[in-house]
Parts: structure tokens; sequence; C-alpha cells
């Protein structure tokens, strides 16, 4: 819970926390604040329907596929929408990109255009929609690199380092918001009853090394032999080193980076024979994260390099990664180099 005060528990809302965040940051315009206030509010709209999925007609799948392959289902569609439509008319925005659409998205016209980009994955892990698993929406924030007007790619496709802001939605046993303006990163949980994210997880840290390990090991044969041997070593039995480490996976990205944020460890989505570079993409996904768990003390890599210094070639490019507490994120490059 955040800080005592004599006079009881102090109420941080979301809302306070980002306007006295921009605050502190002189000849703040506000924009930021009110982009961040525009999220908070896709986010409402965007729980409402998650808790309502099973009621109403919204679940089962469309035929489209998304440009990763994915058969989108009508919720990423949904949350898709709802946040290009909270966020295209506030004047903070230059231009989007979000994980179901191939090109850049524009602000219309007839709108003003700001200093900032907003990169999106509307619904991750929406494979587990129907079995009333944990989801998530992931987002990120740059400052553009052009003067004025209409953003284009070139202020989409810019290295992870340079987020102004990260965070994500996650649609759990509770609802939480989690973000990070390289501050630290704080979690917020939504108090239904009157509608307002109650801060409840104060400057999150990692701890150095965990004992868990998430990976769908179901690729295990698919893998090089250092991967191999590295996910192998986890399993052996080794007091000194706290092995074999627990095995955990819920198969929504966002919810196993926030576990492994909380409890420690490590997440892996190598490459393999079929994806060369694995399966998550490096601007919706893999920056985002690598954001947060740096701002909590953890590292994120591809296995060679920091995720976050990827100079980004396209879009919807996949890039491995090897996500969590700093000394297991060591350990997996040490092993991924073939040093042991
Ligand atoms: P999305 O639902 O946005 O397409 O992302 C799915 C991703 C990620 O959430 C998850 O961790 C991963 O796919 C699971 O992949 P596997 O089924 O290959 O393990
Ligand atoms: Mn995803
Ligand atoms: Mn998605």
């Amino acid at each position: 819970m955040n800080t005592e005060t004599p006079g009881g528990p102090k109420f941080m809302t979301l809302e306070r926390h980002i306007i006295e965040g921009e605050r502190e940051h002189e000849g703040a315009t506000g924009s930021f604040s009110s982009l961040l206030h525009n999220l908070s509010l896709a986010a409402k709209l965007i729980w409402r329907e998650v808790t309502k999925a099973g009621l109403v007609n919204i679940l089962g799948k469309t035929d489209r596929m998304n440009i990763s392959g994915d058969v989108i289902k009508k919720l990423d569609e949904f949350a898709d929408q709802t946040i290009y439509k909270a966020m295209d008319h506030g004047g903070d925005l230059c231009v989007m990109a979000s994980e179901e659409n191939e090109d850049i998205l524009q602000i219309p016209d007839d709108y003003p255009h700001g200093r900032y980009v907003l990169i999106y994955d509307p619904l991750d892990g929406s494979g587990n929609i129907d079995a009333n698993v944990t989801i998530g929406t992931i987002f990120s924030v740059y400052a553009r690199v052009t003067e004025s007007g209409m953003g284009t790619i070139e202020d989409v496709l810019q290295p992870g380092h340079r987020q102004v802001a990260a965070g994500y939605l996650l649609f759990g046993s509770s609802m939480m918001f989690v973000y990070c303006t390289g501050h630290g990163v704080h979690g917020f949980t939504l108090d239904p009853s009157v509608g307002e994210f109650i801060l409840s997880h104060e400057n999150i840290r990692i701890p150095k090394r965990g004992s868990i390990y998430s990976v769908n090991e179901g690729n295990f044969d698919r893998w090089n032999p250092n991967t191999q041997r590295y996910i192998r070593w986890l399993k052996e039995e080794d007091q000194a080193t706290g092995r074999p480490y627990s095995q955990r996976y819920i198969g929504s990205l966002v919810a196993d980076v926030h576990r492994t944020m909380l409890y420690g460890g490590i997440y892996c989505y190598p490459g393999d024979t079929r994806n060369p570079n694995g399966k998550l993409r490096l601007m919706y996904e893999n920056n985002p994260l690598a954001f947060i768990i740096e701002n909590a003390g953890g590292a994120a890599s591809d296995g060679r390099r920091r995720i976050l210094d990827i100079k980004p070639t396209s879009l919807h490019q996949r890039v491995s990664l090897y996500i969590g507490s700093r000394e297991d994120v060591r350990t997996a490059e040490e092993f991924l180099a073939g040093m042991r």
C-alpha cells in the first residue's frame, strides 16, 4: 500500500500522480498529462468491455487476420478502436501505431497535431480471452522527431531508449494501470466503486535474481543448443544457486512480465527454427516492457544486445526477448554466447 501518514493512509490517484509528475518538469505544457489521462479513460472503457466479455456477443473470432498472421478477436478490435478514438483528438499526438494495423495511424486532419507518438498493443494475450485468463494492453510514448504537422514513420521507428513513457493495463482479478516516465515504475489499481485508479504499488523494484522462469517450453526442439542448455540448467538441482527454478507460463506476455517484475526471475521468448527472431514484436511488446523492467532495476536483452539499443527497421519487426532480473538475464546471455 502507499505511504502511511499520521492521519492515516494517503490516497494517491493516478490523475494526481500524473499531474504532480509533470509539474516537476520545467516548461511542461500539460500535454503529457492529458495524453496519460486520455489513456486511463480508454483503460476504463476497455475494462468495462472485458468484464462483460462472457455475457455479450463480443467474443469469438472475426475472419480477418492481423499483419502478423494471427486471427483477430473482436475484443482486440474494440480495444484497438477505443484507444485510437480516446487519443486522436486531444492535440497531444502527431501519429500512432497499433499492433493490429499494418501502417501507422494518422491523426485526422481537422484535429490538432501534437508532439508525442503513441505505439500500442491493444490486447496482449488475446488467445486467453475465452478462458477468462489475464490479458492486457501495452503502450509506449515517444517525442516526435519531425518538426510539425502529420507524424511519419520516422517518428514511430525510434529505438526504445528514446521512450518518454511506457506502461500497461492489466485485466486480471483486478484492473491495474502500471506506468513509468523514467522515474520509477508505479502501479495503480482501479477501485470500480468510484472509478478511480489508486496507487497500490509504489516504485516497484524487481529482485536482482529470482527463482522462476517463464517460457513456452513446447518449442524446446526448435531452439538452438545454447538456448536448450540454458533452460536445462534452470531445471538442474543445485541448492547453492537456488535451482531448480519453478516454471510459470500464462501465455499473456504482459501478465508473465508483470509477475516476473514483482517476484523476480526471467521471461524468455527465444528465436527458433520456425521464427528465427521469436514471436514478440519490438515496437509493441519488447520496447515498452524493457523500458519498464529497466526502470524497476531489471534488464531486457535479445540474447546479445540490450533491447532498448536496437535500431528498429520495420513497424512489425520481431525480436527475441529475455527479460527480468538483472542477474538472470546476464546468465541467459552467457549461455546464449556459448560461454557456459
Ligand atoms: P497478442 O495476443 O498481442 O498477439 O500476443 C500474444 C503473445 C504474447 O502475449 C504471449 O506471451 C505469446 O504471444 C504467447 O505465444 P506462444 O503461444 O507461442 O507461447
Ligand atoms: Mn501482444
Ligand atoms: Mn495484441
